[in-house]
């Protein structure tokens, strides 16, 4: 029978499944090392949400073994937007990013699991949807540099500042 248990590594929780009854043990008993457990902020923008392909890009990161942890609905206003994005203030994008990001409801997410932050990004595809192959989220669903459907942390510092941003007051 399979169930899960809780794998805790450091502060955070990672979760693999069992396929025995000879398989109960926990971590600590059995001396096994989960690597590398991450926590990565994905946001489907509106744009995403409009296309209505939020199931088809959730599929693909379940498929890719990682779990939703947080997931909410969040018309994010100009604040949390500034907020999010104040290293590309002054960029000559910045305010049609902002207006994008303002335009309608956007799902946020955290995914966890093992190495999230680099699958979730290999999983989007680079951040220019003309030059993310087929079969990535930004390369299917994309439609240009600044409209490309999906956001994911680019690393641990960043995903938990984002974190904070978006789920800081349900932690
Ligand atoms: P994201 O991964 O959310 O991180 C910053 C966002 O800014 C990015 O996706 C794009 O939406 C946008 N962006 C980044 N670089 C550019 C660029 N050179 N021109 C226009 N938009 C950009």
């Amino acid at each position: 029978m399979t169930r899960e248990v809780a794998i805790y590594l450091r502060t955070q929780t990672c979760t693999r499944k069992e396929t025995s009854e000879n398989d109960k043990k926990t971590t600590q008993e059995t001396g096994e090392i989960t690597k590398n457990c991450e926590k990565s902020l994905i946001i489907i923008k509106p744009d995403g949400v409009e296309k209505k392909v939020v199931g088809d890009i959730i599929s693909r990161f379940e498929r890719a073994d990682l779990e939703i942890e947080r997931i909410r609905v969040l018309e994010i206003n100009k604040t949390i937007a500034y907020s999010h994005y104040s290293e590309h203030e002054g960029r000559p994008y910045f305010e049609r990013l902002v207006n994008y990001m303002t335009s309608g409801p956007s799902i946020i997410m955290i995914i966890k699991g093992e190495n999230a932050i680099s699958k979730c990004r290999s999983i989007m595809g680079p951040t220019d949807p003309a030059k993310a192959p087929s079969g990535s989220i930004r390369g299917d669903h994309g439609s240009d540099i600044t409209f490309n459907t999906i956001h994911g942390s680019d690393c641990a510092e960043n995903a938990q500042r984002e974190i904070n941003i978006f789920f800081g007051n349900y932690l």
